[in-house]
Order: C-alpha cells, then sequence, then structure tokens
C-alpha cells in the first residue's frame, strides 16, 4: 500500500524511526522507493544541489512542480512531499492555496511542506489544510530566511520557548509531522517528546522520531560541503568521475566502440 501520512504517525506511535531522503528527479526517486525510505521530500535544496544556486531562494514555482512530477512518476508507492518555495506562500493564504494545489494536482505530490511557526506561516498551514491539503512543519534554521538571519545558523536552547510555541502552534494548527533543522539535540528531544506529530531531524541529533538528508550529500555529490551532522556513504563524485575519465580515454585511443557495440547488415539488436 502507498505510504500516507498516517502511516508517519504510527510510526510515532509505535516507536519506529521514520526514514527520508530528498530526491529530484525520477531515477533517484525509484531507486529511493526501492531501498524503502518512508517519504521522500523534493526539497527546494534543488537550487542548491541540483542547479548549482549560491542559496534555496531562487528555485522557483515551476521547476519546483516540475521535478515533484518526474519524483511521484519514480516513486509511485511512496509518501512524497513537496517544498513550497520561497515566494510561493509569503503573500496571502490564498497564495499559499494555490499553489500548494499546484503540488497535488500538476506534481503528483501527496502533502506539501512549508518554512516558518510564526503566526504568518501557521496562519497558511491552517488555510492549506482546510483545503484538504497535508501539510509538513519546518523550524529550528530557516533557509529560506537567510537573508534576514544573516547566515546558516544552529538553534541552541536559548531560543527553547519560541521553538515550543512554533512547534505546539503548527501541531495545533494540523499539520502531519515537522522538519527540525540544526537544532541543538537536547532542544529536539524536548520538543519530539512534547509533539504528539512526528518530528524529522537534519542535524537535530538522534532523539527526533526521523531523519532526513539530502540526497546528494549522502552520496557524495556535493563537492566539500561537509557540515558536522552529515555522514556520506559513498564518493559518488569521484566513480563518476573516474568513469568519464575513461570513457574520454578509450574514445581518444580509438578503444571504445568496439565490435561488440556495433551493429552490422544482418541486423543485430
Ligand atoms: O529543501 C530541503 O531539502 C529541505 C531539507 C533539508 C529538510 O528542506
Amino acid at each position: 500500500m502507498k505510504g500516507n501520512v498516517r502511516s508517519l504517525l504510527i510510526k510515532k506511535q509505535k516507536g519506529e524511526r521514520i526514514v527520508s531522503l530528498t530526491a529530484y528527479d525520477f531515477v533517484t526517486a525509484k531507486l529511493e522507493e526501492e531501498a524503502g525510505v518512508d517519504f521522500i521530500l523534493v526539497g527546494d535544496t534543488l537550487a542548491m544541489v541540483v542547479l548549482g544556486e549560491e542559496t534555496t531562494l531562487t528555485a522557483n514555482l515551476d521547476i519546483m512542480i516540475y521535478h515533484t512530477k518526474a519524483v511521484s512518476r519514480g516513486a509511485p508507492n511512496t509518501l512524497v512531499v513537496g517544498d513550497m518555495p520561497f515566494g510561493s506562500y509569503e503573500c496571502s493564504d490564498a497564495q499559499a492555496v494555490k499553489n500548494a494545489v499546484r503540488f497535488l494536482a500538476e506534481g503528483g505530490a501527496d502533502a506539501v511542506k512549508l518554512e516558518g511557526g510564526n503566526e504568518r506561516s501557521v496562519s497558511r498551514v491552517k488555510a492549506i489544510i482546510d483545503s484538504g491539503i497535508p501539510v509538513m512543519g519546518h523550524i529550528g534554521l530557516l533557509p529560506q530566511s537567510i537573508r534576514q538571519i544573516g547566515g546558516y545558523r544552529v538553534v541552541y536552547n536559548d531560543q527553547r520557548d519560541r521553538m515550543l510555541s512554533e512547534a505546539f502552534a503548527l501541531q495545533e494548527a494540523g499539520i502531519f509531522s515537522v522538519v527540525l533543522e540544526s537544532i541543538e539535540e537536547e532542544l529536539a528531544r524536548e520538543i519530539t517528546g512534547k509533539l504528539s506529530v512526528p518530528t524529522i531531524g537534519i542535524g537535530a541529533g538522534r532523539y527526533t522520531d526521523g531523519q532526513i538528508l539530502v540526497v546528494n550529500d549522502i552520496l557524495g555529490l556535493s563537492g566539500e560541503f561537509k557540515p558536522k551532522f552529515l555522514k556520506k556513504y559513498i564518493q559518488l563524485d569521484e566513480m563518476i568521475l573516474g568513469a568519464v575519465r575513461e570513457y574520454c580515454h578509450e574514445v581518444r585511443g580509438g578503444e571504445f566502440p568496439t565490435e561488440k557495440h556495433i551493429y552490422t547488415a544482418r541486423g543485430d539488436k
């Protein structure tokens, strides 16, 4: 059966850990589904890890929906969450609903995620949920607000009251889960213990209900980027470089193609 938002809640209730990764294309999504992740986020990190931008701020709605469609096709049995990009929900509740609808209607997503737990964000969350679309919250480090924050900063316990009140306000608004990004472990643990909805951590320590990482990061496809919270499971960039270099070498040296790679008049397939 296709994973859904309720299955994440059941996992929390049973004390089972939730596993998630980002994906931005058909092939990766297909492999992630085969490997058994619980949900896939089509994150706005796409702007950085796929398109080479400096920040996530330039991920626009059409690009996000285009990639969400590819991911949904690749992982038809996995819960797919579309990340609402900067500029797609700031102006009004109506704008947020209109754009969230596009993620499901055009992108084939099952839910959307948006950043922030202040009054304005909570109002957007309520409006989207009211239109029948499940929403995942996101608190802690908010990459879409880096111009205001002044950089990618970890959230420590001195922000405890604000973090707890944002988490509760989002839960009250009806979110099915919340991402805790770059939060001191003890604070993330406290939030996780107090919420009934599952928390999904990235750089938030060991005690959240689930973990999410950017797929390019765990595969070793994001260059020198190596924050403390990241574990690289393979160094794919070196493998790709080796393969492409070998191909260049063989074509230039006349070693590829060989006889076994050619079509002949006999009509070989
Ligand atoms: O955009 C993204 O990839 C995210 C994750 C880092 C949680 O929001």
